[in-house]
């Protein structure tokens, strides 16, 4: 069913509740997820992506039901990525000489995955305008990784909405469509979720695209991204915040991550935040398990941190697969402007915190010298220097 987002502009889209992992297995939905596509009903009929092919079938005959198909004049892809883009072939089957309006790139994503370079594309880049009536227009803005090297965004006069694709999105499920009808704390918690683990590697991007989108001058009355709800009540707050966020965010909270076989660890990571708290009352500090905590969540806090710990103990000459695996997301997100400390217990060699030191130089945090290194069991006297010294650098 449709929704009316302004004037003859609607909501086609699907609000996915049941929607618990994303990109495949590698993030996690905790509270449901929507794909957004729009309809537009001016002199011409724009829809303006699809939704994902598992979703397919129903989304058609939603659609089928405000139009008919053959009356649809242009289709635009703001994106490739499958989420927006699966249904195009079932859709493509029913107008198969509709022009699909998308970037150079997207032609490229678009065929290698749906194998049809007959569709009718129509390549477009930034300034690009195509008239759709009533005095109308979209103009097209290049995206480029946020998310994908084919990602645009479209804007449309007269409305003055900007359908921004996965940017300023979020995977949160809510019925009512827009930010002033949502839960605002799961709102901007996902809002950031959604930044920090999919955005994250694409921050200089992001910080360098906010100030040539604002630079455009474009009256923005409406934000619709792809995913999530739609800004309408103070739109232009998720692009400030994109802004701050793109340009080594960080909060006064420390976030200490650890991994743990016997529990060793697990007491240096708690016995190291109570440390900090007594240090620092007014710094935020929370600690996760990397094993036992969502790695999504994880990240999210990460990013808000100023400093973090890491903790594993030494398994092998080594460092645990746990805590190897959770450093290779981290590289990915490409985290800067944060300090570091590394802490560990160990039996018998005791590689761990030099491994975890090496590989956070390497992922470009600054890694304090002072580290806690307990061989067996810590005993509170005994790595109590160690903790005060690793808490102060943090702190510093
Ligand atoms: Fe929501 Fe990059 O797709």
């Amino acid at each position: 069913m449709k929704k009316q987002i302004r004037n003859n502009v609607y909501w086609i889209g699907k609000v996915d509740w049941e929607l618990k992992m994303f990109h495949g297995q590698d993030f996690s939905v905790s509270h449901g997820s929507s794909q957004n596509s729009y309809l537009v009903k001016e002199g011409k009929n724009v829809l303006i992506d699809t939704v994902w092919g598992p979703n397919g079938k129903e989304f058609i005959e939603n659609l089928e039901k405000e139009i008919d198909l053959k009356s649809i004049d242009y289709i635009v892809a703001n994106h490739g990525e499958a989420d927006h883009s699966g249904t195009l072939p079932m859709l493509m089957e029913r107008i198969p000489n509709v022009p699909i309006y998308c970037t150079a790139q997207a032609v490229k994503s678009l065929t290698g995955q749906y194998h049809h370079p007959e569709w009718n594309f129509v390549p477009v880049k930034t300034g690009d305008v195509l008239d759709i009536g009533n005095g109308k227009k979209l103009i097209f803005i290049s995206m480029t990784m946020l998310h994908w090297p084919d990602s645009m965004a479209t804007y449309m006069t007269g409305d003055n909405i900007l359908f921004s694709m996965d940017a300023f999105g979020q995977h949160y499920a809510c019925e009512e469509l827009f930010n002033d009808k949502a839960d605002k704390c799961v709102l901007m918690y996902e809002a950031q979720k959604y930044f920090a683990n999919i955005l994250g590697p694409y921050q200089t991007f992001v910080k360098k695209k906010i100030p040539e989108l604002k630079g455009l001058n474009l009256p923005i009355d409406i934000i619709a991204p792809s995913h999530g709800i739609i800004w309408r009540d103070d739109p232009m707050q998720i692009v400030d915040l994109y802004e701050k966020w793109s340009d080594s965010y960080k909060e006064d909270q420390i976030t200490v991550v650890y991994d743990s076989m016997w529990n060793g660890t697990k007491t240096i990571a708690h016995l190291l935040a109570d440390e900090i708290r007594e240090i620092d009352s007014g710094v935020k500090v929370k600690v996760m398990s990397i094993s036992g905590d969502d790695k999504n969540d994880i990240m999210t806090e990460i990013f808000k941190s100023k400093a973090i710990a890491v903790g594993s103990p030494t398994i092998v000459n080594d460092i645990m697969s746990s805590v190897s695996g959770w450093l290779h997301f981290l590289k990915e997100l490409k985290f800067t402007g944060k300090k570091a400390a590394v802490f560990g217990c160990y039996g018998w060699s005791g590689e761990g915190n030099r491994i975890l030191k090496e590989t956070l130089t390497a992922l470009n945090y600054e890694v304090i010298e002072a580290e806690i290194k307990s061989n067996w069991n810590p005993e509170e006297i005994t790595v109590k220097d160690q903790i005060k010294a690793v808490a102060e650098g943090l702190i510093s």
